[in-house]
């Protein structure tokens, strides 16, 4: 059975104390909740965040990573360095990094495989744009990034993966996709899963909607049956709208 998840990316936001008093305020309100709560603070900021949240039930994740074991690549990550602090999940392909940071599909696929062969959880992010969509080639769009970065994962691997339908035209715009937009492009992705893999494969793996997510529209967006949560944004950064979005889900 797959996992209900609601994760908040902060992106490059909250420094070392604003990050504690957002986690110590969310650790006080988290709701009981059926789903997975994953929080992504920046990196300099994952091992307090760690440290501080103990054994809360809310999971500590990481932006990035790079696929090195490690060497001269001024500035990042290794999974090992993630690992070493507690961080066990990680988000790949996220569109920031493919628009700023050049990430590929070949890029990502490295990515993937690097966390997997740690024993990672991989969140993988994509989605169109909105031209693509406009030329209703997001269909096209979303099977290319899927095939090119993960449809050569075995089976087994899928266990690990986490996806992150982030249609680029729904984020930081308030533009949100419509409920029955989500639940379109999911099933699609769904049923593209079945016929790379199988049934099993496919209805095991989380699929997370993130756009414009916001206390308002959660409910209608989660209610959908192959939407199993979200990956919120700026609404993730204030606690009272994060703790409402994780109510939303149940
Ligand atoms: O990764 C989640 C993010 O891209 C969505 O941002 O602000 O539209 O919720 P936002």
């Amino acid at each position: 059975m797959r996992s209900k998840i609601v994760a908040g990316n902060w992106k490059m936001n909250k420094n070392l104390g604003e990050t504690k008093v957002l986690l110590t305020e969310l650790s006080a309100k988290l709701p009981e909740t059926q789903a997975e709560v994953m929080v992504a603070p920046t990196a300099v900021n994952l091992a307090s965040a760690v440290t501080q949240l103990g054994s809360s039930t809310i999971q500590v994740i990481a932006q990035n990573m790079h696929f090195a074991e490690n060497g001269a690549y001024t500035g990042e990550i290794s999974a090992d360095m993630l690992l070493a602090v507690g961080v066990d999940t990680v988000i790949i392909g996220h569109s920031e990094r493919r628009a700023y940071f050049g990430e590929t599909d070949e890029i990502l696929a490295k990515k993937v495989a690097a966390a997997l062969a740690k024993n990672m959880r991989v969140m993988f992010c994509f989605g169109e744009e909105l031209e693509d969509r406009r030329s209703v080639n997001h269909f096209n769009v979303v099977e290319s990034q899927l095939k090119n970065a993960l449809f050569t994962l075995d089976a087994a691997d899928w266990s690990k993966i986490i996806l992150a339908y982030e249609p680029v035209w729904a984020i930081g715009t308030g533009e949100t996709a419509s409920p029955e937009q989500a639940q379109e492009m999911h099933a699609f992705i769904r049923k593209t899963i079945t016929e790379a893999y199988d049934e099993g494969v496919a209805n095991n793996v989380s699929i997370l909607y993130g756009g414009s997510v916001k206390p308002a529209n959660a409910v209608e967006i989660f209610s959908k049956p192959d939407v199993d949560g979200g990956l919120i944004g700026g609404a993730s950064l204030v606690a009272d709208d994060f703790v409402a979005i994780i109510e939303a889900i149940g």
